[in-house]
This record gives structure tokens, sequence and C-alpha cells, in this order.
């Protein structure tokens, strides 16, 4: 751990040395429908018995692949790869994971004399997940690396992982520079939780066919939460900001399971905070008549809508939330809809975040809403604009916002990507969606906040049936969720320099 100037700066490496710095899926029957990819770094690695077809990504024997950098901080990088038993095709039948051993080799480019990379990690346990933290590396240093199962380096998989100048296609990433100046403190930021929710991947009615829990598996929603809080109680964060969807339906008992597991970091408003996504909204009675909506009073100014997220969390709708992390205040929006999966923000609650904003314009300012803000974000997204906060209220936030010069940063969720866009008004906020924490891509995200920037870092959880979990809803949308879920390396990891305080 670093220490500045008394400030102990929270990272995950005290989390690491509780556990293993690698976690592995034994077993694991994680779904699988994969594709081989054409990486040439690791067809001209493969061994002879891992003959490539490179244009269909079928080959015979053990077949390593998914290749994902999930993580790069300023001294730590975290790879994950899985092992199938070939040949292995594109898409159709799930298959099983197949059991085979751990191993990363890296150097720094500088030390790199162009022979056999040097063995970090070695692990002979037989797993089909691999999950690796490599910790103790230099900053802003480029190293060159490989992860190996059975002595066959990883491919990544299907398009975006190969895409030229990924770290997972040129086998080299870059370690970042934390920001100058005094550690302030560390932001934990979880989305998406959908407690309750019993499928995962559906993009309408039934389709896609969701992905569900191994048979014996806990519930999904709550293994990953329930990992997520102790990870960060683990590495000493003080408070953890859900940013909507925290649950399935907005279900009386949804709700109240919510509050139960994040009950056991804290107290809400003191230890923990949630804004309201579009599926904690009101529901009417017959959405799910055996639900126990109708146990709540009609919301006020609807004909028959009930509210048990507002009334069991106390958080009545279109009401912001303020609170201190440290020296920065965070700001909660809630953006949700009355009937829809896009945003809004009432007039109201504009007035309530203009006199918030105006009463100290400069102190340093996070904003978090469920919805992303930016029109990238909406063209982006496969649902399009009207999934979003809409335009004319978009516009209204971000010039808000980018009018106060003491806000740097504003979190959404909803799209369960991580994906980093740019701002329709002015450059002084960054707009960021961070990846769910119920599913793949299945973490949280830490904004190191320092007197000359901010680290943002997401990560992947690290206990056994959350990376099984994870492995396994990786296949969902037929195996195209790592494509429109993990984003960029830079959209998941980056630093932001500028005067925070
Ligand atoms: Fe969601
Ligand atoms: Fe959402």
């Amino acid at each position: 751990m670093n220490s500045v100037n008394g400030n102990k700066k929270i990272d995950r490496r005290s989390v690491l040395r509780l556990g293993a710095a690698a976690g592995a899926v034994a077993g694991a029957g994680a779904v699988a429908v994969a594709v081989n990819s054409v990486g040439t770094r690791a067809v001209a690695s493969a061994a002879p018995n891992q003959a490539p077809f490179p244009f269909t990504g079928l080959t015979s024997g053990l077949v390593v692949t998914d290749l994902e950098v999930v993580t790069v901080t300023d001294t730590s990088v975290t790879f994950s790869w899985a092992t199938y038993a070939g040949p292995h095709p594109a898409w159709g039948k799930l298959a099983p994971l197949a059991p085979a051993d751990t191993e990363v080799a890296l150097v720094p480019v500088d030390a790199d004399e162009g022979g056999e990379l040097p063995v970090v990690h070695k692990d002979e346990t037989q797993v089909g997940y691999h999950f690796v933290t490599v910790d103790k590396l230099r900053p802003g240093t480029t190293y060159r690396f490989e992860c190996r199962s059975n002595g066959l380096v990883a491919e990544p998989g299907l398009i975006t992982r190969n895409l030229p100048n990924t770290p997972e296609q040129t086998g080299q990433f870059t370690t970042l520079v934390a920001p100058e100046g005094e550690y302030l403190t560390t932001i934990a930021i979880l989305n998406d939780t959908h407690i309750g929710e019993n499928g995962h991947g559906i993009i309408t009615g039934n389709f896609p066919a969701p992905i569900f829990s191994e048979p014996g598996a806990g519930p999904y929603p709550e293994v990953m939460l329930t990992a997520a809080l102790a990870e960060l109680r683990g590495m000493g964060i003080e408070k953890v900001f859900v940013n909507g969807d925290a649950t399935s339906e907005a279900r009386p008992a949804e709700v109240r399971r919510f509050a139960e597991i994040m009950n056991t970091f804290g107290a809400q408003e003191r230890q923990w905070f949630v804004t309201r996504g579009n599926h904690d909204r009101p529901h009417k009675p017959d959405a799910d008549p055996s639900a126990g909506y109708d146990e709540f009073p009609v919301l006020e100014g609807t004909e028959n809508h009930r509210d048990p997220f507002g009334v069991l969390l106390g958080r009545p709708r279109q009401e912001l939330w303020v609170t201190q992390q440290g020296p920065i205040r965070v700001i909660g929006l809630d953006s949700s809809k009355l009937d829809e999966s896009g945003g809004e923000i009432s007039p109201e609650q504009f007035d309530a975040l203009e006199r918030e904003l105006q009463r100290d314009p400069s102190k340093p300012t996070v904003v978090l809403a469920h919805h992303p803000i930016t029109s990238e974000a909406g063209w982006t997204h496969a649902a399009g604009p009207t999934f979003i906060l809409n335009s004319a209220d978009a516009r209204r936030l971000q010039q808000m916002l980018n009018d106060a010069p003491g806000v740097f940063f504003a979190g959404a969720g909803h799209t369960h990507r991580a994906k980093r866009t740019r701002g329709d008004v002015g450059a002084g906020v960054d707009y960021l969606e961070t990846g769910a924490c119920k599913a793949y891509p299945g973490g949280y995200t830490l904004l190191h906040v320092y007197s000359g920037g901010y680290q943002v870092n997401f990560h992947r959880l690290i206990s056994e049936d959350a990376l099984a979990w994870t492995a396994r809803a990786r296949w969902a949308m037929y195996g195209f969720e790592p494509e429109a879920l993990l984003g960029e390396l830079s959209d998941r990891n980056y630093v932001v320099n500028r005067v925070i305080a």
C-alpha cells in the first residue's frame, strides 16, 4: 500500500493479499459457445497438438481463448481467459469448460531480450476459467506478456479483443501513471445489481434464451452483490454507491432483500447509497399480481402505480441525495421515468440540483445517475437514444454540470457496459458508463482521487462463485456479451490529470 501524506491509499492489493492473487473456477461447467481467434500471436505459439483453423476458429485438443486484459492499474494487471475442449465452434451447443493449468509470463519491454518470457505466475490446479492478477509492476511501463494453459498461449475471443492494438492482440499493455499530488479518497461504484432477477441476458420477451445459475448455485445477483461488498469491505472502502437497477422489478421482496444485503456493509445513507434505475421504478400491481405491490399505497399523481423502492428505502421519486466522500461531494440523481426504460429529470429535481451546485460550484464533485447522458452514449448503444436520458434533459443536465467548475465526473449504469463518452456541452466533465455488477463483466469501479487528478479502474469480482457466474454469463446474447459490454481497456482503466483540490 502507498501512504501519501498520511492518507492510506486504497487499492486491491490488500484484498489480494487476503486471498490468492489468482482466482479460478474448478470444474467450471460454464456454458460455452466460443470462437477461437485468428490471433497471429497465438497461432505462432501454438503447440503441435493445437492445429489452427484460423478462418473457422476451430482447433482440435485444448482451446485456450477468451483472453481479456480486464484491469490495468499503475502497479498491476489482471488477466482472464478460459479453456475448452476443441473443436470449439463459434456458436451452437453450449460446451463445458475444460480443466487446465494456469501460467502467466511477462517482462518490461525495455528489459525484453526476445527470448522466453519469465514466468511470474504458475498454478497446476486444473481449472476451466483462469483469473490472475500480477502486482508490483512499474508505473508507466510497457510489458510484453503471455497467458498460457498447458503450454498453449491464450488467444483473444470474438471480435473486439482481436482488433488491432488491443492488448489481447498485441500481447502488450502499459501500466498507468497515478496522478500527482496528495491521495484524497477512493469512490466505489457498483451498478445494476438486479436483485431478484432470474435469467440473465434477455433483451425482449424471453429472447435470446437467458443464462441461468448453475444448479445448486445461489441466485446470481445475490452472489455478485455479496462478493462485491466483501471485497470492498476487505480493502477498507468506507462508502458504496449503487448506481441504479438495484432490483429486478422493484418487487417489495426484492427491495427488502437488496437492503438486507447492503445493510451487511453498513447503514443506508451512511455507508451505502443508491440511485434509482429504470428497473426500480414504480409498478402497477397487475405487472405481477403475486408480488405484493398492492400492499403499498397508490403513488400520488398516478392512477395505480405503487412504489416499494421509494417507500422501503425512504427515497421518493425524482429526489436527489448529497453526501461527502472525503473532500469529494457525491450527488445521486433519480433519472428514472414512470413506465419506460429511458430517463428524465423533473423540473423540481433540476432546481434542487442547481441550488446544491450553486451553494459551492467549485467543490470537487462526482454526480451519479443511472441513465447515460451524452448523445454519444445513445448513438453507440443498440437500443438507441430513447434508452438514455431524454435529449432535452440531457442537454440541460450537461450544461448545469459543466457550469459548475468543481464537477469532474458523471457516472452512469444502465447499459451494463464500460464506455467513456464525450459530452455534448463543454469539456469539463468526464462521462463514464460502468460495467454491471450482476453478471459479465461482473465487477465494480473505483475512482482513486488525488489533488492532481483521478485514476479509474474496473475490477472483476474475484471470489470463486462470482468468477464461475461471470464465466457462464459471458455466453448470454449467443456469446456476444463481451463484444457489447467489456469496452476498450481505456474505457475501464484510465487517468485524468486535472486540479481536483
Ligand atoms: Fe440494468
Ligand atoms: Fe437500467
